[in-house]
């Protein structure tokens, strides 16, 4: 009675750890991994060093979203990165997934196409990265130049399209529990999205309907592939990273709320409007509720949250799930911590994309003495 008192106490302080059913998936607390690129597939195949790094950050009833996956020979844009187009990179992933479900984590593959954020070195036979546009991406700040990308024609979408449907068949093939597309951050689905880069005149430029239409049909074609109880759709409206802005992104977020909920699928995960830059936050009165409320399925919220954020989203119902990036790369026992009220390891910048298979990947050190 008393320890069940208890329990009770600490589900109200400590929403983030109240077990939560997202369809089929039991989860026994809200803390998500989110989507972490770390640059360590070599030649796009994920590496046997990947079993380590996502097993220590699994938890018994815990969901962990992969690394941003490409889907194709023209989704690349960053080195390293992992790729579930090839036999060989389906096979690699095996034993990864295999080492998150022996400690009993659920485990989703992020589904990725850089679109223009590419350059001619990632792409067969050094042809121009493409997009819903030719306009080349300007990054301030940035020492990586992008080529000038090449429009798709319209008669080439239903392709691309059906490059994400194989890749989630490879997903579950490779033993993933379901897929996250990934239509956030500035890559070829929020290139199609958002009104500042979409430049189109064709079925799949133009009105907001219009924009929508090419990462719908994704999502579409993924469905039927593998259920929707199997898909999540990762978004930023709020956000203009790589140059993907658009005027009204109030509209866009409830519009593709709307549409991802009548398609019935798993969740919808968005990065928090005040996220300005990936990694720094500003003040605004902008809400992820409006969309929350279009949406019937699990909403997760990524962006900035630290544990009492975290337990304070949760309990004015802003959402179902937190995604945790850096304070999870950098603490393996993120959960523990959090529920100990434990120090946390500061995340370090310089090796967030370096290659090396075990420094700043495998080497953040467990709480002491944590039985
Ligand atoms: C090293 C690093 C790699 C990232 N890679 C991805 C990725 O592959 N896919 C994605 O959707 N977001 C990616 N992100 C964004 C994170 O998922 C998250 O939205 C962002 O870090 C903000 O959350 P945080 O404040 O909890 O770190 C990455 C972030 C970091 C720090």
């Amino acid at each position: 009675m008393i320890n069940s008192t208890m329990e009770e106490e600490k589900k109200k302080v400590m929403p983030l750890f109240t077990p939560y059913n997202m369809g089929n998936f039991n989860l026994s607390h809200r803390i998500v991994l989110a989507p972490l690129t770390r640059t360590r597939s070599y030649n796009s195949v994920a590496q046997p060093h990947a079993a380590l790094y996502y097993s220590q950050r699994t938890t018994k009833g815990g969901f962990l979203i992969g690394e941003a996956s490409g889907v194709s020979d023209t989704a690349q844009g960053y080195p390293n990165t992992p790729g579930i187009w090839t036999r060989e990179q389906v096979e690699a992933w095996k034993p990864i997934v295999e080492a998150v479900h022996e400690k009993g984590g659920i485990f989703f593959c992020q589904l990725w196409h850089a679109g223009r954020v590419s350059n001619y070195g990632y792409q067969p036979d050094g042809q121009p990265p493409i997009s819903s546009t030719d306009k080349a991406l300007q990054k301030e700040g940035s020492s990586t130049k992008y080529p000038p990308p090449r429009r798709l024609r319209t008669d080439e979408i239903p392709k691309v399209v059906n490059d994400f449907r194989m890749a989630a068949k490879n997903a579950i093939d490779a033993g993933f529990d379901g897929v996250e597309i990934h239509g956030a951050n500035g890559y070829l689905l929020d290139q199609f999205l958002k009104d500042k880069v979409n430049d189109r005149d064709d079925e799949y430029g133009g009105s907001l309907e219009n924009r929508c239409q090419f990462p719908l049909d994704v999502v579409k074609v993924v469905v039927d592939e593998i259920g929707a109880d199997k898909v999540g759709v990762r978004l930023s409206p709020f956000a203009d990273y790589c140059g993907c802005g658009d005027s009204n992104p109030q509209a866009l977020a409830i519009y593709m709320a709307q549409s991802l909920s009548e398609l019935g699928i798993l969740y919808c995960h968005v990065i928090e409007p005040r996220m300005c830059t990936m990694f720094e936050k500003r003040d605004t009165n902008v809400s992820l509720m409006p969309m929350r409320k279009a949406f019937d399925g699990t909403f997760i919220v990524a962006g900035g949250y630290n544990k009492s954020e975290g337990n304070n989203v949760l309990d004015n119902d802003g959402a179902d799930l937190v995604a945790y990036g850096r304070l999870f790369l950098a603490n393996p026992d993120l959960p523990r911590r959090f529920e100990l009220d434990a120090q946390l390891n500061k995340a370090d910048k310089s090796t967030f994309y370096t290659s090396d298979p075990v420094v700043g990947y495998t080497d953040y050190p467990f709480l002491e003495n944590a039985s």
